[in-house]
């Protein structure tokens, strides 16, 4: 038998729909931003991603999908969409004279991760990133974006905000912060690496000996140059106007390195331990991080079965529809296969070719979620009627064939 990876998973019937449905949804408010879409390979160089992700992030330390190509390139499976997307504007030399771009995107992304709920290896985003504009404005536009889409699923998030300032500022408060750890003992292993490559990433880790270390930590908000705390308070004040619920979480410096001022998170309370739905922020340093000619970006992007999971726990159950039409013996299955053909002129008819017992038939009809079930044995065959049972009411009876269309 051979099974799907583990931390992969098959979207079939409903589930499909529902993908596609939560995709439209996320295009059109979009489009109303005025994105457009962008497509790119799932795979690229490991070097993209070791260079923008950062060394020090989990996903190019541990979670890459990476192997080596038939031409000898280093290669692998695209862990998240901005990297890609950002090559792609600088491949088109978009970043020579710093074009205005805003672009969507959704997709399979990789990530060797443990698979638990809401943690897939092949999960999907759909993500935004825009390029070319350093105004505040559009930090503001591309939050009250996300929190449309939101609205329009209905699903209830609440947001955290966080400034990681520019190359100045960060520079000063890393030193500060360095020295701060350094002068305690006994950080976890993660955190001892983490400091050596990128010591913000010690603020957000989950160990609470950690945390405890950090209960005095230098904080960033108070270290942050004039020009990033004004647009901090700008964005602030852009989201209050805007009638958006917000929290200032000075431990939010999110899983990748490429990341300076404006940092977010949509978390939801609706699935389980306060998960990430969605997750972007400025990354104006990493065009030229990758070659380009310095310029903006910033962005977001959600996880899809993470959406998913909380609509299909608040869906209630789908209305029943359509006929099941069956027969007890092989000698009715031409017989019902011709009225099916008549009864399909106006219904949705799923016609079984299959002999079973009744109890099986109603069995299969309920997981098939029909409404009505018709049934032709050799009672009902000698009158010349059919056996009838509407599967929300349970009311049943026998109905001539003659009478049928008039009856159901
Ligand atoms: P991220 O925070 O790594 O950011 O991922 C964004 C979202 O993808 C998360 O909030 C979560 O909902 C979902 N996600 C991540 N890993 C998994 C997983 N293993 N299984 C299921 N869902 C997952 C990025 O990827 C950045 N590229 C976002 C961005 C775009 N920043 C700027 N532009």
């Amino acid at each position: 038998m051979i099974n799907a990876l583990k931390g992969m998973k098959d979207l079939q019937d409903e589930q499909a729909l529902l993908y596609e449905k939560v995709i439209k949804t996320c295009e059109e408010v979009a489009k109303n931003y005025g994105f457009s879409f962008i497509n790119f390979p799932h795979l690229e160089l490991s070097k993209l991603f070791k260079r923008s992700v950062g060394e020090s992030s989990d996903i190019v330390g541990k979670e890459m999908y990476e192997f080596i190509d038939k031409a000898g390139n280093e290669v692998c499976l695209r862990p998240e969409g901005t990297a890609g997307v950002v090559r792609s504007y600088i491949e088109a030399k978009m970043d020579k004279n710093q074009s205005i771009k805003r672009w969507f995107y959704h997709g399979s992304m990789f990530r060797y991760e443990r698979p638990q709920k809401g943690r897939l290896r092949e999960f999907h985003q759909f993500g935004v990133e825009s390029f070319g504009i350093a105004s505040v404005y559009e930090d503001a536009s591309i939050i009250l974006m996300l929190n449309e889409i939101f609205k329009r699923l209905n699903i209830r998030t609440q947001l955290k905000i966080n400034s990681l300032g520019c190359k100045t500022c960060m520079n000063e408060y890393k030193q500060k912060l360095i020295s701060f750890l350094n002068s305690k003992e006994n950080f976890c292993e993660d955190c001892i690496r983490r400091k050596e490559l990128n010591p913000i990433r010690v603020l957000d880790c989950k160990n609470e000996h950690c945390q405890n270390l950090l209960t005095n930590v230098p904080k960033l908000s108070e270290n942050l140059c004039e020009c990033c705390k004004k647009d901090y308070e700008k964005l602030q004040k852009l989201l209050k106007d805007n009638e958006m619920a917000y929290e200032c979480d000075e431990k939010l410096v999110r899983g990748l390195d490429y990341y300076s001022k404006t940092a977010f998170e949509f978390i939801s309370d609706e699935i389980g331990a306060k998960a990430a739905v969605a997750g972007g922020g400025r990354y104006d340093r990493l065009i030229e991080y990758l070659d380009g000619k310095s310029g903006y970006g910033i962005g977001f992007a959600m996880g899809i079965e993470r959406i998913m999971a909380i609509l299909e726990q608040n869906q209630t159950k789908q209305a029943r529809d359509g006929i099941y039409l069956c027969a007890l013996d092989e000698k009715y299955i031409d017989e019902i296969f011709k009225l099916g053909t008549i009864l399909r002129k106006n219904h949705k008819v799923l016609i079984s070719y299959e002999i079973k017992k009744l109890a099986k038939h109603l069995n299969q009809a309920d997981i098939s979620n029909a409404k009505i079930f018709l049934c032709v044995g050799e009672e009902e065959a000698l009158k010349e009627e059919i056996f009838y049972k509407n599967l929300e009411s349970k009311e049943n009876k026998n109905i001539k064939l003659a009478n049928l269309e008039n009856e159901i």
